[in-house]
C-alpha cells in the first residue's frame, strides 16, 4: 500500500518492524526514479495508482513506452513549484518483512530545514549519487546534516550505474571518495549498492548486469538494516502535557512518553523541582495498565502529592535527566533574518517553552569543507556550535541519547517564526546547581592593597609579530616599579592549561576563552595581568573583553605586517608552514582579523620593543592603573 501524505503515519502496531529512512540527493540523482522504482516494484502501489502512472507515462513521461517511476513522486514536487508548502513529504510502504516511512526532501540548500525536519525522525538515510558525477558538494552537504541530526547508517547508492556501462571501476572509486571524505562524520555504517532507478538494477533483486556485486539489493538491505536503539531501551521520560484535574479527588499527569518503561510502583522524579514519589496507577483512555512505554499516551497517578506542572519532565528517578539553565547545542539556522545574540528567544523543548540567548561568538561549520569559524552571528541555512543561556532551569538529555528530548527549536518572540531547531549537546558548567558563591574580599579590596588597579592588557597580532617580546619588557617595567603583575604568554599556556588544544578554529575559540578566564580570575586578584596571545578572531577578543568591567580590558595590537613577521620568522615557523609541514598557521592558511578600534596600536616597523614598552607603561599610568593614590583606597572587610 502507497499513500500521499503530509505527516509521518504511525504504524499500526509493532514498532520493530518500522523503518523511517530519508532519501538524499540533487535534482539529478534520479532520487524520484529510484523512490518510484522502489514503490513499483515492491508491490506497494493500489492499483488506481498503476493506472495513473500508466496514463501519466503516455502523456508526459519522458521513457517512451515505458512507466515513468519519476511522475509518482513528482506529484509533490509540482505542488512545490506552484509554491504550496510541503515542509517533507512522507510516503508508507510495507513489504512482508518490514514497513517503512520514506521522508522525502528537496535537496537544494534553500530546503536545509526541510532536510533537518525529514532527518530528524529517520533511523537511515539512503544518499544518492549519480555514477556519472561522483561525490558532490551536494553529497557532502547532505551526509553533513545527516550526521548531525544523529543518523549512523548510510546507505551510499550509487545511481545509474547503467550509465557508466556497469562499470565497478567507477563504482570503487565514487566509494573510495565517499569514505575518505565520510571518516570523521562518524558514521557506524555505509553500506554502498549500485543501482539503477531506471532499469531496476539492485533496487528489488540483485542485477545480473552487476556481477561483480555481491548483493543485497536496496529493499534487501532496507529489510535487514539495523533501525537503531529503540526508544523504548532508554531511561524513561514522560513530558507533561497537561495536569488531568477534574475533580478534588483525582489528579493525574498526562503526556506521551518520549523514552523508556514505567511500571506501577517505580519510583519517579520531576524535573526541574526535586519532589520524588511512586507510581500509583498508570491510566489510559481505555483503562488502567501495570506497564507502558514510549509512543503510548498516558496519565500518571502518583502516590503522594507533589509539585507538578504542564511543561515538567517526569524521569526515571535512577536515571533522571540533565538539568542545567546553560547549554551546549548544534544549530541550524533557518530564518530569513540573522541571529541577533542579544536577544531573547523562546526555546522550546518538548513541552517545555522558555526564554534562552544564543551566546556569541558561535562556531560556525562550512557544510561542504567540515571547517569551524569563529562567528558573531548565524545567517540563514548555517550550522553552528552554541552556547546557549537560560531564563531557567530545564530538563533535557543529549541528541544522541534522545531526539524528543533532545532536540529543540528557536522561536523568534516577535515574528513567532521558527529561527533554529537544535540537537542538545550536553549541559553546561553553569547548572542552576552551582551557585555564585560570595566572598567578602572584593576585588577591589585585593587591588587597593597592592596600590594599583587592575587591568588586562592583551596583545593580539601575528605569530612573530612581537607580542610576547614586548610584553615580557612591559612587565618587567612594571615590576622594577614594584606592580604587582602576571604575564599569560599563549605558547606557555599551551604547556599546560591549554595542552589539549591545537590550531583548529574551534580550538583557537577556546584557547582565549579559557586563557580569558584565567585573565579574569588574576584581574580579580587585584594583579595587572598581560596576555600575549595571537587570538585571530575578533569575536573571541570580544568575549574576553565582555568577561571584564568596563576599562579594566586594554586591546594592544601589536601591528606587524605577515611579510615582516615571515622575514623575521624567529622560530622557523613561516618556513614550515609555507612548506606545509604545519597546517592552520596564522597568515598562511588561517585568518587573522586584526582590531577595528584597539585601545593602543603599536607599528613595530618603526617603534623597537624598549619603545614599546615605555609607551604602554605611560599609557597604564595615564589610564590610572598604576595611581598610587589607590592606595590609600578604602576598603573594609
Ligand atoms: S591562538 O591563535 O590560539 O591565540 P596562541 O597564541 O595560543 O594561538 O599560540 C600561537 C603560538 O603557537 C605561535 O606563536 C607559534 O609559536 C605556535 N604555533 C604552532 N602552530 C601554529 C599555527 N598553526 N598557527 C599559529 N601558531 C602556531
Amino acid at each position: 500500500m502507497a499513500r500521499d501524505i503530509r505527516e509521518p503515519v504511525e504504524p499500526p502496531v509493532d514498532t520493530t518492524s518500522l523503518l523511517r529512512f530519508i532519501t538524499c540527493g540533487s535534482v539529478d540523482d534520479g532520487k524520484s526514479t529510484l523512490i518510484g522504482r522502489l514503490l513499483y516494484d515492491s508491490k506497494s502501489l493500489f492499483d488506481d495508482q498503476l493506472d495513473t502512472l500508466a496514463a501519466d507515462s503516455k502523456a508526459v513521461g519522458t521513457q517512451g513506452q515505458n512507466l515513468d517511476f519519476a511522475l509518482l513522486v513528482d506529484g509533490l514536487q509540482a505542488e512545490r513549484e506552484q509554491g504550496i508548502t510541503i515542509d517533507v513529504a512522507y510516503r508508507f510502504f510495507a513489504t512482508s518483512k518490514r514497513k517503512f516511512i520514506v521522508a522525502d526532501t528537496p535537496g537544494h540548500e534553500q530546503y536545509t530545514r526541510n532536510m533537518i525536519t525529514g532527518a530528524s525522525t529517520a533511523d537511515v538515510a539512503v544518499i544518492l549519487i549519480d555514477a556519472r558525477k561522483g561525490v558532490l558538494t551536494q553529497t557532502r552537504r547532505h551526509s553533513r546534516l545527516v550526521s548531525l541530526v544523529g543518523i549512523r547508517r548510510v546507505v551510499l547508492a550509487v545511481n545509474k550505474i547503467d550509465l557508466v556501462g556497469y562499470d565497478p571501476a567507477v563504482f570503487d572509486r565514487i566509494v573510495a571518495d565517499y569514505r575518505a571524505f565520510a571518516a570523521p562524520l562518524g558514521f557506524e555504517e555505509i553500506a554502498a549498492i549500485p543501482v539503477s532507478g531506471l532499469k531496476g538494477d539492485n533496487v528489488i533483486a540483485c542485477s545480473p548486469d552487476t556481477p561483480w556485486y555481491i548483493g543485497p539489493s536496496l529493499l534487501e538491505h532496507l529489510e535487514t538494516v539495523e533501525a537503531g536503539r529503540e526508544t523504548v531501551d532508554r531511561p524513561f521520560r514522560l513530558p507533561v502535557q497537561w495536569v488531568n484535574r477534574p475533580n478534588a479527588d483525582f489528579r493525574g499527569f498526562s503526556g506521551l512518553i518520549a523514552g523508556g518503561r514505567i511500571n506501577v510502583g517505580d519510583t519517579i522524579r520531576v524535573l526541574p523541582g526535586e519532589g520524588e514519589a511512586v507510581v500509583a496507577r498508570i491510566v489510559t483512555y481505555d483503562a488502567d495498565l501495570p506497564q507502558a512505554s514510549a509512543g503510548e499516551a498516558v496519565t500518571l497517578v502518583l502516590d503522594r502529592e507533589i509539585d507538578v506542572s504542564r511543561g515538567d519532565l517526569i524521569v526515571a528517578a535512577d536515571s533522571p535527566a540533565l538539568l542545567s539553565d546553560r547549554l551546549s547545542a548544534d544549530v541550524a539556522w533557518m530564518d530569513e533574518a540573522p541571529l541577533d545574540p542579544g536577544r531573547s528567544y523562546w526555546l522550546k523543548l518538548g513541552t517545555q517553552t522558555v526564554g534562552a540567548r544564543v551566546v556569541a561568538p558561535v562556531a560556525v561549520t562550512d557544510v561542504e569543507t567540515g571547517a569551524v569559524a569563529a562567528a558573531p552571528t548565524l545567517t540563514l541555512n548555517a550550522i553552528a556550535s552554541v552556547e546557549i543561556a537560560l531564563d531557567r532551569p530545564l530538563a533535557f538529555d543529549p541528541y544522541l541519547e534522545n531526539r524528543d528530548t533532545g532536540g529543540f527549536i528557536l522561536i523568534d518572540r516577535l515574528s513567532n517564526a521558527t529561527a533554529a531547531a537544535g540537537m542538545v549537546r550536553g549541559a553546561l558548567h553553569k547548572s542552576s546547581d552551582v551557585q555564585w558563591q560570595a566572598l567578602d574580599v572584593s576585588a577591589d579590596a585585593r587591588a587597593a592593597q597592592k596600590g594599583q588597579r587592575p587591568a588586562v592588557v592583551w596583545f593580539t597580532g601575528l605569530s612573530g609579530a612581537g607580542k610576547s617580546t614586548i610584553a615580557n619588557l612591559l612587565e618587567k617595567r612594571l615590576h622594577h616599579a614594584g606592580r604587582h603583575t602576571y604575564l599569560l604568554d599563549g605558547d606557555n599556556l599551551r604547556h599546560g592549561l591549554n595542552g589539549d588544544l591545537g590550531f583548529t578554529a574551534a580550538d583557537r575559540v577556546e584557547n582565549v576563552r579559557r586563557a580569558a578566564e584565567a585573565a579574569k580570575l588574576m584581574a580579580d586578584a587585584g594583579l595587572i595581568v598581560l596576555v600575549s596571545l595571537i587570538s585571530p578572531f575578533r569575536a573571541d577578543r570580544a568575549l574576553a573583553r565582555g568577561l571584564l568591567p568596563a576599562g579594566e580590558f586594554i586591546e594592544v595590537h601589536v601591528d606587524t605586517p605577515l611579510a615582516e613577521a615571515e622575514r623575521r620568522d624567529v622560530k622557523g615557523l613561516y618556513k614550515k608552514a609555507r612548506a606545509g609541514e604545519i597546517k592552520d598557521f596564522t597568515g598562511i592558511d588561517s585568518p587573522y582579523e586584526p582590531p577595528e578600534t584597539p585601545e593602543v596600536r603599536i607599528d613595530t616597523t618603526i617603534l623597537s620593543p624598549e619603545a614599546a614598552a615605555e609607551a604602554l607603561y605611560e599609557a597604564l599610568n595615564q589610564r590610572g592603573v598604576l595611581n598610587p593614590a589607590m592606595a590609600a583606597f578604602d576598603y573594609t572587610i
